[in-house]
């Protein structure tokens, strides 16, 4: 068969690849406002479409719609569902198209399940399914679940039967919350390989993808283990039971946990995103003053691991914006506490066969602890004997379950798709980090040791006075959103921020942005570089600012608008075309904070003058949990 002749149904696969939110409630309430709740606190996971399904009087109800979730309120306002007992899905399709069909939940008359995971075996089940006779109503892998549970039931299974059946068939990964027709006082989940929370509210039970989608509700938080099934009751109480992967019951902690309720809220600012890079002085001041002891200025970092060894090598794997932290601390590690450090992709770093030893230590770094690259990344590592470190924002994710030693960045929620204050946070921490062990290897000695934590206690002040006048960028914005493409350069700790401010704006904004290595632009990249071609240098006048104000030249002189984001009021250049924004003075360390903010600003400005959406951008979900 060639490619040309390859229809969807002879390849077989239009595979519901899926990340998702899901979310449960069985309760003495009505639940359909707080399903569409929950799914608005999990839409970071994905927002192709989205739907909901209830028991009540013995009947599925199910209203289910194609793109963002306020297509789903809008038709739930005209056409209402009830039910003390639901289930809601938001999704993010990879393969299968992001249609009304292919939106959870999936159901037949007995039984409706919201899915997120792969079941990888699926081809062969529908095949099997489709030769006794059932009707697919979806392209979907989660349908075979549906059908193969409401085949048990058929003949005479109970409902704990026929899911704990069907689960042996399943290969791949899944969270799975499951209601039944029959039973409206009853709901079943169950996990493996992607996370699922069981929630203890007062006369209602939840299931989530975190626990985050549960926090108006409860606090009391019970991480399901793989391979777990729980069957949640409501006869005189509310009550449920979690059995292992061999159906032996088992109990498992339920931990208290202190969330802000009402962080999802704009606080008065038109997007998540604003609201978020307004947000930095004080998430940047959060997370560095709780690594620096001020009055002794000292690094509070305290990890039971050895820097000491000679040999040692650093491995920092990483996703998307925090990779490009990674690559920043790079020359952290190296400069200052002089190990080798390595960075990689965690998608390239799980498959590529590591030459991995007990000199390493390996550092993930991610803002919701779930990347789905990175953990398998943090798995292998640990299955190879390594030492792991993970850095991540969100407490309770999966990834500070499965290191050996973690810090948290103090961000907090991140809500915006596109990584802003998360992003600082890591560059806080992990500067920290390398200046604390350079502090412990004595490759910096006690003074610059204190000159440098006193540099970074800076760093919140520094970037409030970036943000104090953001007409600058408003106006920039105005005149990039015309335009087709844009290229970034920096050097030395601002390329990984010009690589940062690119992909913000491509993420953004739609327009094509490339960064380059500012010393590498004249091997290849000045080929682009045109008259309607805008560069954006970031250009600090740190130790190399003269290399980088001959490369910007280089540019200009070749027709490019150049706007040049820098500290030095006297950089100037005869071209019309020329832009500068002035930034606060840096010092090498608080540099990155304030050009990541300025960039942040300059893709922010950009997109609103476009019009794209800011906060959830076409295609991507915040926590990417499928490879
Ligand atoms: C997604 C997000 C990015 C993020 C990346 C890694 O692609 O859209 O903003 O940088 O995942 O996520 P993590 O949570 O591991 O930092």
């Amino acid at each position: 068969m060639d490619f040309y002749s390859t229809t969807k149904e002879t390849a077989g696969i239009e595979l519901g690849v899926y990340m998702c939110g899901i979310i449960a409630i069985l309760s003495s309430k009505p639940v359909t406002g707080r399903l569409v709740e929950g799914l608005s606190r999990l839409e970071y996971r994905g927002y192709d479409s989205a739907g909901v399904a209830t028991v009540h009087e013995n009947t599925i109800f199910r209203k289910r719609a194609e793109g963002k979730l306020q297509s789903l309120k809008n038709l739930l306002q005209e056409e209402p569902i009830s039910g003390k007992l639901g289930i809601g899905h938001t999704r993010w399709a990879t393969h299968g198209s992001a249609t009304k069909r292919n939106a959870h939940p999936h159901k037949t008359d007995r039984v409706a399940v919201v899915h997120n995971g792969i079941i990888e075996n699926y081809q062969l089940l529908k095949n099997e399914l489709v030769n006794s006779g059932v009707q697919f109503q979806s392209d979907t892998d989660t349908e075979v679940v549906v059908h193969l549970i409401d085949q048990a039931l058929q003949s005479g299974k109970t409902p704990e039967i026929a899911v704990t059946e069907t689960l042996k068939k399943l290969e791949g990964a899944f969270a799975l919350a499951i209601i039944f027709k029959e039973n409206s006082n009853l709901l079943i989940g169950a996990r493996k390989g992607s996370p699922l929370v069981l929630g203890i509210g007062e006369n209602e039970l939840f299931l989530g993808s975190d626990a985050w989608a549960l926090a108006p509700w409860t606090q009391k938080i019970c991480y399901l283990e793989e391979g777990d099934i729980v069957i949640m009751k409501h006869d005189i109480a509310f009550d449920y039971v979690i059995l292992n992967e061999d159906g032996q019951p088992v109990t498992r902690s339920v931990r208290q946990l202190e969330q802000e309720v009402n962080v999802a809220s704009k606080g008065g600012y038109s997007h998540f995103m604003l609201k978020e890079i307004f947000e930095q002085p004080k998430t940047l001041a959060n997370t560095i003053s709780s690594l620096i002891d001020e009055k002794n200025l000292k690094s509070l970092i305290n990890l039971p691991i050895d820097f000491s060894n000679e040999r040692l090598t650093l491995r920092l794997v990483a996703c998307g914006t925090s990779y490009y932290a990674s690559l920043t601390a790079k020359y952290w590690f190296e400069k200052y506490a002089r190990i080798l450090c390595e960075v990689d992709l965690a998608s390239e770093f799980r498959y590529r066969d590591p030459v991995l030893g007990r000199n390493d230590i390996c550092i993930f770094i991610s803002q919701s602890g779930e990347t789905s690259d990175t953990l398998a990344a943090l798995n292998l590592a640990k299955s190879r004997g390594c030492e792991t470190l993970a850095i991540v924002n969100v407490p309770e994710s999966s990834m500070i379950r499965a290191a050996d030693h973690h810090i948290l960045t103090l961000a907090g929620p991140e809500i915006g798709v596109a990584s802003t204050k998360a992003f600082s946070a890591q560059l806080a921490v992990l500067c920290l980090l390398a200046l604390d062990i350079a502090s412990k290897r004595k490759t910096i000695d006690d003074a610059t040791m204190k000159e440098f934590l006193h540099e970074l206690l800076e760093v919140p002040n520094l970037v409030a006075k970036v943000l104090q006048d953001v007409s600058v960028f408003d106006q920039l914005g105005l005149r990039l959103s015309c335009s087709r493409d844009v290229l970034f350069i920096g050097r030395g700790t601002n390329y990984p921020i010009a690589l940062e401010g690119a992909l913000k704006l491509k993420e953004l904004t739609y327009i094509h942005a490339e960064a380059y290595a500012a010393g590498e632009l004249k091997h290849g990249p000045i080929a682009l570089v045109d008259k309607l071609t805008p560069l954006i240098a970031i250009a600090p006048k740190d130790s190399w600012f003269e290399k980088t104000a001959s490369n910007i030249q280089e540019v200009a002189s070749r027709g490019a608008p150049i706007i040049v984001l820098t500290d030095d009021a006297n950089f100037n250049m005869s071209s019309s075309e020329f832009h500068k924004i002035l930034l606060p003075t840096s010092s090498p360390f608080s540099a990155c904070f304030i050009y990541t903010v300025a960039v942040q600003c300059v893709a922010y400005y950009t997109a609103l003058h476009k019009g794209t959406d800011v906060d959830q951008p076409r295609n991507l979900a915040k926590s990417v949990t499928v490879e």
